[in-house]
């Protein structure tokens, strides 16, 4: 495999950078600018001829800009001769319309992950889809990464033993219970039952299994976006007595509004990962960011490397039994 290239849109600059810094290596030079008439011009200012090109880009919004430019860049190298190019895709946007709720829409993820490979991409490097399915739509490979461990490691100093993990929604039972199993915990299990309109709008929560009173509960969701979803789970742990009460989403989308509500809700912390930036106006002391610029850059070191993914998944699960082993 030809010499190891990175190149960046314009998403996710700090994570990007940081991947480059954990490599040891600089981000290749592009230049990603509108058109006056609002198309997107782009030029590889650097030789990918013969290499294995990673292009960065998390597809968050705003999601037809940030999937444009992947679409470009893939293009430009491909036309280039790169020899290999994986798209790396921390948050892939368009994942929560998966399916046909309802009659004449359009199942967008797939149509995304067409694009996608249409334009020439190789393989796939993402984390948390939103639903594991979508690695389904696309026909080159897929390595699909988990934050669970590197989320739990975080969460674990501020959880008791008698914690429970929440999951919001029955789609997030394996999610929940995954980071459950990392935590490392007696902690249990408690599920939210929820019924989604057909239209967008907010679902109706019609109950909860699992004990939360006098317990720290911690809701576990891949994406907070209006914050309905979790917001609403927090407010009912608080009707059912919990003690404390953390969450814990993976992509944050946080649509404007969103972080003065959480500001004002009973959760303690929100932590989530840096797959989408979060500008200065949505900080909050609430929010804990926990980087995955280390796990991309190792998976992308194994990609290039052509090391087994299997591996490394292991290795991060040995790691963190080995630290956790008494001395
Ligand atoms: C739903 O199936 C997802 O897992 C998330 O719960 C949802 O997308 C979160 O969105 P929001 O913050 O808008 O409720």
């Amino acid at each position: 495999m030809g010499r190891l290239v990175l190149y960046a849109g314009r998403s996710n600059p700090d994570l990007a950078e940081e991947i480059a810094s954990r490599l040891e290596m600089r981000l290749s030079k592009a230049t990603i600018e509108p058109f006056p008439d609002g198309e997107t011009r782009v030029r590889l200012e650097e030789s990918v001829r013969g290499t294995d090109v990673f292009i960065i880009q998390s597809t968050c919004p705003p999601a037809n800009r940030n999937v444009m430019e992947l679409l470009l860049m893939i293009d430009a190298a491909r036309r280039a001769s790169a020899q290999r190019i994986t798209a790396v895709i921390p948050y892939y946007g368009y994942a929560r319309q998966e399916k046909k709720l309802t009659g004449r829409v359009p199942i967008s993820a797939k149509l995304v992950a067409n694009l996608i490979e249409a334009a020439g991409a190789d393989r796939i490097l993402t984390i948390d889809l939103h639903a594991p399915a979508i690695e389904g739509f696309f026909d080159i490979p897929v390595d699909h990464l988990r934050s669970a461990p590197l989320m739990a490691d975080y969460l674990r100093d501020f959880l008791p033993p008698n914690s429970v993990v929440v999951s919001p929604d029955v789609g997030g039972v394996k999610r929940a219970n995954r980071f459950r199993h990392f935590l490392g915990k007696e902690a249990s299990l408690a599920v939210i039952f929820k019924e989604r309109p057909e239209e967008p709008g907010s679902p109706e929560i019609l109950g909860m299994v699992g004990d939360v009173e006098g317990k720290t509960a911690v809701i576990v969701d891949d994406i907070i976006a209006t914050g309905e979803t979790i917001l609403r789970a927090a407010e009912l742990l608080a009707e059912r007595g919990a003690q404390a009460i953390y969450a814990c989403a993976i992509h944050p989308v946080l649509v404007p509004g969103v972080v003065e509500k959480l500001n004002n809700s009973p959760i303690e912390k929100l932590v989530v990962t840096n797959t989408i930036p979060i500008p200065p106006e949505k900080q909050s002391d609430k929010i804990e960011v926990v980087s995955m610029a280390s796990l991309l850059a190792t998976a992308i070191l194994y990609i290039h490397k052509g090391l087994s993914m299997t591996t490394l998944f292991k290795e991060v699960e040995e790691k963190w039994r080995a630290e956790r082993q008494p001395a």
